[in-house]
C-alpha cells in the first residue's frame, strides 16, 4: 500500500478499507507516514466525510494505535460519561458519587487539560490531600469497594489521536464530524468503558454553537459506539449560559456537594438527572429511565449521594469533612460583587466570555505551564430569566487579585439585559440513540 494512493481515493470520495486505514494509522503513528501526507489525508476526510464504516474503523485504529485500560476485574457493566466541555461544567463531580450510591461502578479516568477552569481532577484536588496518584490495582480495588474511585490518566492512550489532532489544529481540520467523534470516541473506548454516555453540549460555551451541528456530532458519535459494540446515548444540552451558578475549582466543588443535599442549582440537578439515569439504565441496574431515576432522586433525598462522596474522598487521601464543613475548602481573599447598571430581565450572559473572565481570575490554564488557583472563580448571582434591579450584583467574584477592571469587563460584555420578560431557554434539548 502506498499513502499517496489513499490520499487520492479518499480525495475522490471512494471508501476505504478496514486494512486501509489500519496501514494510515499504524504509519502515522510510527511515523512511517510523514506529516504532510497525514495533512493532505485530514483535509481529503474534511470535505469527502467517511461512511460509518471507516468512522468505525478509524475509532478502533486510534484505540489500538497505544495502551487499552483492561476493566474486566470490576464487577458489573462499566458505564463511562463524557461531555464536549462548557463552562462551570460540574456534572462528574456530582455524578459519580450519586451513580455509584445506587450500585452502578464508576470508574473513572480524568485529566487536566486546559479551560476555564481545571478539570475534574483539579477540582477535587481543592478537597485537601486528595490524590489521583494510585496504581491501577488500587484503582480498580477502590471501584470494586466503593462503586467510585477517579485516577490521573496514565500511560500511553491513543497516541494516534495525539498526534493527529495537533496536526489537525493547525491544518484547519478540527472541524470535521467524523474526526471529532473518532477522537473522543477512541479515548473513551481506550479507557476501558463497555457503555458511554454523552453529554453534547451546545450553545455559545460548547464546542458545537448550534445545535444542528451538535446534534451531528452526537449521532455520529452514538453510531460509532453502538457498532464498536458498546451501547452508547447521548443527551444535547444548551450551554448558550453556564451550567449552575459556580465557575471555578473549590466553588464547583461545593456546589457540587449542594447539589448531592438537594440545594443545588436546578440546571446543575437536572442535568445530573437525565445523565445519571442514562447511565443506571445502560448498567442494566434498572429496565427503565423512569426506575433509574427514581433510584437517584431517592438517594439525593436519603443521603446516600453525599454518603457515598465522603467515602470516595477519604479513600483517595481526601479530608472528606469538608462536606459538611465547606469553609475547609479554599477560599479566595476578596469577594467582589460586579453591579447590574441598569433594571430588567436577564436575556443572556455569553458563556465563553464569563468563561474567560475565570480564566483571567486564575481559575483555569491558558497554557500547559500555567499554575491554577483553586479558590478563584466566578459566582452568578443572576441566570438568564432572572430579575435585576440596578446596583444588585449580577455576579459575585472570588478573587486573589484586587484589580478585577479586566475581568469586570468581561462580565458586563457577557450579560444582556432587557425590559421584556425573558423565557428560560430550554436545557435538554434532544435524545439521541
Ligand atoms: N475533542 C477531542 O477530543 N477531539 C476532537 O477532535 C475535538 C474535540
Ligand atoms: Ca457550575
Amino acid at each position: 500500500m502506498r499513502m499517496v494512493d489513499l490520499i487520492e481515493k479518499k480525495r475522490d470520495g471512494k471508501e476505504l478499507t478496514k486494512e486501509e486505514i489500519e496501514f494510515i494509522i499504524k504509519g502515522y503513528t510510527s511515523e512511517v507516514i510523514p506529516d504532510y501526507q497525514m495533512s493532505a489525508f485530514a483535509m481529503a476526510v474534511y470535505f469527502q466525510n467517511m461512511t460509518d464504516d471507516e468512522r468505525a474503523a478509524l475509532t478502533m485504529a486510534m484505540v489500538e494505535s497505544g495502551d487499552q485500560i483492561n476493566l474486566a476485574e470490576i464487577e458489573g457493566i462499566k458505564v463511562d460519561k463524557h461531555s464536549t466541555g462548557g463552562v462551570g461544567d460540574t456534572t462528574t463531580l456530582v455524578l459519580a458519587p450519586l451513580v455509584a450510591s445506587v450500585g452502578v461502578p464508576v470508574a473513572k479516568m480524568s485529566g487536566r487539560g486546559l479551560g476555564h477552569t481545571g478539570g475534574t481532577i483539579d477540582k477535587l484536588e481543592a478537597v485537601k490531600g486528595f490524590s489521583v496518584e494510585i496504581s491501577n490495582q488500587q484503582f480498580i480495588d477502590l471501584v470494586n469497594k466503593n462503586k467510585v474511585a477517579v485516577v490521573g490518566q496514565s500511560g500511553n492512550l491513543t497516541p494516534a489521536d495525539k498526534k493527529l489532532y495537533a496536526l489537525r489544529d493547525v491544518t484547519a481540520t478540527v472541524n470535521s464530524i467524523p474526526l471529532i467523534a473518532s477522537s473522543i470516541m477512541s479515548k473513551k473506548i481506550a479507557s476501558g468503558a463497555d457503555a458511554i454516555v454523552l453529554d453534547v453540549k451546545t450553545g455559545a460555551g460548547a464546542f458545537m454553537k448550534e445545535l444542528k451541528q451538535a446534534e451531528e456530532l452526537a449521532k455520529a458519535m452514538v453510531d460509532i459506539g453502538n457498532n464498536l459494540g458498546r451501547n452508547t446515548i447521548a443527551i444535547i444540552s444548551d450551554m448558550s449560559q453556564p451550567l449552575g451558578f459556580a465557575i471555578g475549582n473549590a466553588l464547583e466543588v461545593k456546589e457540587a456537594i449542594d447539589t448531592l443535599k438537594g440545594q443545588g442549582p436546578k440546571d446543575l440537578l437536572e442535568l445530573c438527572l437525565s445523565l445519571g439515569s442514562q447511565m443506571v439504565l445502560l448498567a442494566g441496574r434498572t429496565n427503565t429511565i423512569e426506575e433509574a431515576r427514581k433510584l437517584l432522586e431517592d438517594a439525593i433525598a436519603s443521603g446516600k449521594g453525599l454518603e457515598t462522596l465522603k467515602t470516595f474522598l477519604e479513600a483517595q487521601g481526601g479530608d472528606a469533612s469538608v462536606v459538611d464543613d465547606i469553609k475547609k475548602l479554599p477560599t479566595a481573599q476578596y469577594l467582589i460583587d460586579v453591579p447590574a447598571k441598569e433594571s430588567g430581565y436577564v436575556s443572556n450572559i455569553i458563556a465563553d466570555q464569563i468563561g474567560v473572565a475565570a480564566m483571567l481570575l486564575g481559575a483555569g490554564r491558558a497554557t500547559k505551564k500555567s499554575m491554577i488557583d483553586l479558590a478563584v472563580g466566578i459566582e452568578l448571582r443572576k441566570k438568564v430569566g432572572d430579575y435585576v434591579e440596578a446596583g444588585e450584583a449580577l455576579v459575585t467574584l472570588h478573587s486573589n487579585q484586587e484589580n478585577v477592571d479586566d475581568v469586570t469587563g468581561r462580565v458586563y460584555a457577557s450579560y444582556s439585559i432587557t425590559s421584556e420578560k425573558v423565557t428560560v431557554p430550554t436545557l435538554i434539548y434532544k435524545e439521541i440513540r
